[in-house]
């Protein structure tokens, strides 16, 4: 490819633009949006003004039915604001409808649910419920993720392997449907709704609402950091019943074939106060450097602070930060600058131009593959020899049986893992498409999925033999979606994204 001087200057030099730019205006949204929400909190203004909007969002969508239907919705968020590196097409030529919906509505302890409004984001939720005491059972890492997202696609996190997936923990969702009325939807109400919602992407309604178990919090994680030395032996942990029973958490980094470093933590309030490690400060060194350390030191034992821990892949957004500030983890810069990382997603986004979007795209991939635990060591080997990139996230989940776009192949709860693929591979050969392919066939191969954020090029038949459509198909007819949404594939296949 040719690059001209001003395009090697944009990718080499980004970093100047990210940091004296990028970084001072995600400070200051995140300082505005966190004020926001504590006042709204405080004043308890958002449930009364909930309904109002929601009215609001009921009348764009009778206007466009009394307009005729004449072209399909999705929600008017743009682009560039979501965590997925890609942008929706569709956004441009579809009907948008405005969803003004960011607030955390109410913290029932009685009951032990949360119920918020979809664009609030996982950020928000732990900074207000975890100084009442209280956390979600699943919370994905990074602060900008959103309930929505995480309902209408997916979110997983390192306790996934007792709750399941971030769908797993709702109780129930309220939706716009496409004639404008309100539908709530549980496990005893609407049941066949309630299945189909995850993973619909907005293609059977708009959500506006939804209820979400929360769980006692405590003030720190125990963290036992064990290095193990082959995949064999990793996959022969993640398998251990009683590893598996017992902690609260469970992840993995893996480094190489070789070198990687198990993790398992619980929920404590007592320290051994010269253990205490707040690895979320911004002058520390980010979390998967400070990890691959315990490849050298050997085991070890740490209480991370719960928020700490939560977040800890956030400040580097996993490895892929320092691509951008390739210098972002010494520790003058952190110390310097750190408390202004990362630059918001969203941000980097709207800025980052079609020749980086190029250069990405050609060099980098970003996945996230989700398949049956028995098959890690064979995964690990696949991804090995198709992509030789490391680190690998592994983070194991229980996908339990229950009706919708994905479950396990059998009819019994299954345990499950996502590897999580981020970065430059590194071997020879790589090209983005077939490598991608290859890798997609794979995990259609022994009973996967694809997290349907990345790029996906699944053909419409191979999307609908990997995801389950009997029932999304029954409700699509049902609440008269035809006209209304595009199905999901039309969503999430690569040509629909830029
Ligand atoms: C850098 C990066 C890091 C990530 N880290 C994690 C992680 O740590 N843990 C994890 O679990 N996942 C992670 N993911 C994947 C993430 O789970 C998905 O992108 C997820 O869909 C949430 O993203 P979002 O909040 O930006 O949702 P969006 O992309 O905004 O939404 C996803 C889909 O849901 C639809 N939708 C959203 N809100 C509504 C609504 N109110 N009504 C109707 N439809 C709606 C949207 O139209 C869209 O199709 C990561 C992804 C990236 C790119
Ligand atoms: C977590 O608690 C269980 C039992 O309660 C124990 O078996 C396990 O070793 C603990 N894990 C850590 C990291 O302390």
């Amino acid at each position: 490819m040719e690059i001209s001087l001003m395009e090697h200057i944009l990718i080499h030099y980004r970093w100047i633009f990210v940091c004296l730019f990028l970084l001072p205006v995600s400070v200051i949204y995140d300082a505005v949006m966190y004020l926001r929400m504590k006042i709204v909190f405080a004043l308890s203004s958002a449930p009364k003004q909930h309904d109002k909007r929601v009215q609001q969002i009921q009348k764009q969508v009778r206007d466009w039915n009394d307009q005729g239907r004449q072209n399909r919705m999705c929600t008017a968020r743009p682009g560039w604001a979501t965590m997925s590196f890609r942008r929706g097409l569709y956004k441009h030529t579809l009907h948008n409808i405005e969803i003004n919906l960011i607030d955390i509505l109410n913290v029932d302890t009685q009951r032990e649910i949360v119920r918020v409004e979809p664009l609030v984001t996982m950020g928000q939720v732990t900074a207000c419920l975890n100084p009442l005491g209280w956390t979600l059972p699943i919370l994905p890492e990074l602060d900008d993720l959103t309930v929505g997202g995480l309902i209408m696609g997916v979110g997983i996190e390192t306790s996934s392997h007792l709750y399941g997936l971030f769908q797993h923990s709702c109780v129930s969702f309220e939706l716009v449907t496409a004639d404008g009325s309100v539908v709530k939807c549980s496990k005893d109400e609407n049941p066949d709704l309630f299945y189909a919602v995850p993973w619909s992407h907005g293609t059977l309604g708009f959500l506006v609402a939804a209820e979400i178990k929360i769980v006692p919090a405590k003030k720190y994680v125990k963290m036992e950091y064990i290095p193990v030395g082959s995949v064999k032996e990793l996959e022969r942990r993640f398998l251990d019943e009683d590893t598996c029973k017992n902690n609260q958490f469970l992840e993995a980094l893996v480094y190489s074939r070789s070198q990687s470093v198990f993790m398992v933590g619980n929920l404590t309030d007592e320290a051994e106060p010269d253990k205490i490690n707040p690895i979320g400060n911004y002058w520390k060194p980010w979390f998967y450097k400070h990890v691959g350390g315990f490849l050298q030191t050997g085991p070890a034992t740490e209480y991370i602070p719960l928020r700490h821990y939560y977040h800890r892949h956030t400040r580097s957004i996993f490895w892929m930060l320092e691509d951008i500030i390739p210098f972002g983890n010494n520790p003058l810069f952190r110390m310097l600058f750190g408390w202004m990382v990362p630059p918001k997603v969203s941000l980097l986004k709207l800025t980052q131009g079609e020749t980086i979007k190029m250069m990405y795209e050609k060099y980098q991939l970003i996945q996230d593959m989700l398949v049956p635990m028995k098959e890690l060591g064979r995964s690990l080997d696949f991804f090995d020899k198709e992509l030789d990139l490391y680190p690998l996230w592994i983070c194991p989940f229980k996908l339990f049986s229950q009706p919708g776009m994905v479950h396990p192949a059998g009819d019994q709860d299954e345990m499950y893992v996502d590897i999580g693929a981020y970065g430059t591979p590194r071997t020879k050969g790589f090209s983005t498409v077939p490598s991608t392919r290859r890798l997609e066939d794979f995990v259609a191969e022994v009973k996967g999925f694809q997290m349907l954020y990345a790029d996906s090029y699944l053909s419409r038949e191979q999307f609908r033999a990997m995801f389950d459509h009997s029932l999304y198909d029954k409700m699509r007819k049902q609440l008269d979606c035809e006209k209304a949404f595009p199905e999901v594939y039309e969503k999430v296949n690569r040509k629909a994204r830029t």
